[in-house]
């Protein structure tokens, strides 16, 4: 398997990770300075670092207490490596302790908003990381227990707060920082500039990273791979694999076949939108097969959710093999594995499998074909960027995360035609009127379910007996944890209508208040 990586071409940071979704969000917010970051683990030793050569380091926070047993630790050689370092929290707790500062238990931590008043360096004086545009104070965001009381010799402390006297220390002339707060998160006010000292000033690195850039050398790098060979990319309807294929087809044009499996389990008129966006716009070659009657046959009399799962993972795997078998010279297959799918199968414990996620779209592993993954250094964001600069229609850029099994995990029991009919329509209202209200940028996923259930209503004079549709909508940034979406009424109130006017079969409209967890996003 070859993956050429994009990361050689820019000036590159490594966001050394000291535990949970800290290091994501600093990797996320360097890129958005235009400077290209990578997460390494904390294991990473000196002769490592210098041989990846970064321009510069940041120590991610992280949920320890560097006093604790098995706390994470860092090769010390790494300081002396003339990388510049900038600690975050928990990172700035290391670095204060390991060059011999003292990192202390108050017995007072500081968690939310704090105060921060710059230190009055004199006329002369200069803080790297505040520059001459910080104010003299500003609101940051904590969240400590322990604390940085003392900054380690020949360090200057060039902030505090009432309960941190070190909150911020530097030595730039041996290129070593560090704050207690956290500099990544919104709520810290300057906390985007502060990085931006780091990454221009301290590690003189280039704003080069510009989604322009990276399709310019993801380009290059798929002509590299390819060569006059011929690639397939199975397409999902999904924003990845949308992506991944225009920025493949503009690579090697022709030189690339695109198979889009139609499950009939997709959103309302979602499949005439792929076929209409890369056939038509962008001139891709498609092979289209249309698989509904396959996949409805095959789940008749199927209610049991994990079955429903495997009968569509497996069925679609089968097609799509059929499917490619007409393509006999293809050598590559794409793929659009993103930067978060990278780091997380490249360690730490795999979470407990809550649900098989076939992933249709997703293929069998014994495919005899290399990778192009173009997309896998990329985050979420950033993917959505370069579908925009590709030209790709708004509605397949923005669009919410779909589950692979379609509409098939959104109706509870056995799946039939009548039901995702039903439910696409329900549906297509409960997103139309999010978009309307011009809510649906702030909303993770927004869908309508069908429950296994009927119940009485009255409509006019008429008794009814028909589904209620749950509708499901959640905040969230990555699908781990969700909270449900505090919708206003108004826009509940006519989707609720609008759906009881506009499907019959649907009597009822209930909202689900439930966030996850104790819950799952999907519904089977
Ligand atoms: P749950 O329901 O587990 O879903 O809270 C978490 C996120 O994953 C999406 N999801 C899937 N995505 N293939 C996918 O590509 C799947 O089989 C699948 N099942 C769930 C779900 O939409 C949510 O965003």
């Amino acid at each position: 398997m070859t993956t050429p990586s994009i990361g050689t071409e820019f000036d590159t940071v490594l966001v050394v990770d000291f535990g949970a979704q800290y290091a994501q969000l600093i990797a996320r917010r360097v890129r958005e300075a235009h400077v290209h970051s990578e997460i390494v683990p904390h294991d990473i030793t000196a002769a490592e670092i210098r041989e990846r050569a970064p321009q510069g380091i940041i120590f991610s926070g992280g949920p320890a207490s560097v006093h604790a047993d098995g706390a994470p630790t860092i090769d010390q050689e790494i300081y002396d490596t003339g990388v510049p370092i900038l600690g975050i929290c928990y990172g700035g707790q290391l670095v204060a302790r390991d060059l011999g500062g003292e990192v202390a238990k108050t017995g007072r931590g500081e968690y939310g908003r704090a105060d921060l008043e710059r230190a009055d360096l004199g006329t002369d004086g200069r803080s790297l990381l505040f520059g001459d545009d910080a104010p003299d104070s500003q609101v940051v965001w904590m969240s400590h227990f322990d604390t940085i009381t003392r900054a380690p010799e020949g360090f200057q402390v060039v902030a505090s707060t009432p309960d941190t006297p070190a909150a911020a220390f530097e030595s730039p002339e041996r290129g070593l920082y560090g704050v207690q707060f956290h500099p990544e998160v919104v709520h810290t006010q300057m906390g985007q500039d502060l990085l931006k000292h780091f990454l221009y000033d301290a590690c003189g690195c280039r704003p080069s990273w510009t989604m322009l850039s990276v399709i310019e050398t993801q380009v290059e790098a798929i002509r590299a791979q390819v060569g006059d060979g011929r690639a397939i990319c199975g397409l999902s309807g999904g924003v990845d694999s949308a992506v991944a294929a225009a920025l493949v087809h503009k690579a090697i044009g022709h030189q690339l076949t695109c198979v889009f499996v139609d499950t009939g389990l997709m959103r309302k008129d979602e499949g005439d939108q792929v076929v209409e966006t890369f056939k038509r716009n962008f001139g891709i070659e498609l092979i289209h097969v249309r698989a509904a009657d396959r996949f409805f046959d095959k789940l008749a009399g199927v209610t049991d959710p994990e079955d429903k799962r495997k009968a569509i993972g497996e069925l679609f795997i089968r097609i799509f093999e059929d499917a490619k078998g007409g393509i006999t010279d293809a050598d590559f297959l794409v793929q659009g594995t993103l930067y978060p799918d990278v780091i997380e199968s490249g360690g730490g414990a795999k979470a407990a499998t809550i649900k098989s996620h076939h992933n249709v779209g997703g293929l069998p592993e014994d495919m005899d074909f290399d990778l192009v993954e173009p997309l896998r250094d990329l985050f979420k964001d950033e993917v959505r960027r370069v579908g925009e600069e590709l030209g790709l229609p708004e509605e397949i850029v923005w669009r919410q995360p779909f589950p692979g099994p379609g509409l098939g995990v959104r109706i509870i029991g056995e799946v039939t035609p009548d039901k995702v009919a039903l439910l696409q329509e329900a549906d297509a209202i409960v997103r139309v009127e999010l978009h309307k209200a011009g809510m649906d940028r702030e909303i993770w996923q927004a869908f309508a379910v069908l429950p296994d259930i009927k119940a009485v209503g009255v409509m006019g004079d008429e008794r009814t007996y028909g589904y209620p549709c749950i509708i499901r909508a959640v905040t969230s940034d990555d699908a781990m944890t969700a909270d449900w979406a505090r919708l206003p009424y108004d826009l509940l109130e006519k989707m609720s209508s609008r759906i009881i006017n506009e499907v019959p079969g649907i009597n009822r409209v209930a909202y689900d208040i439930t966030s996850k967890p104790p819950g799952t996003i999907e519904w089977e």
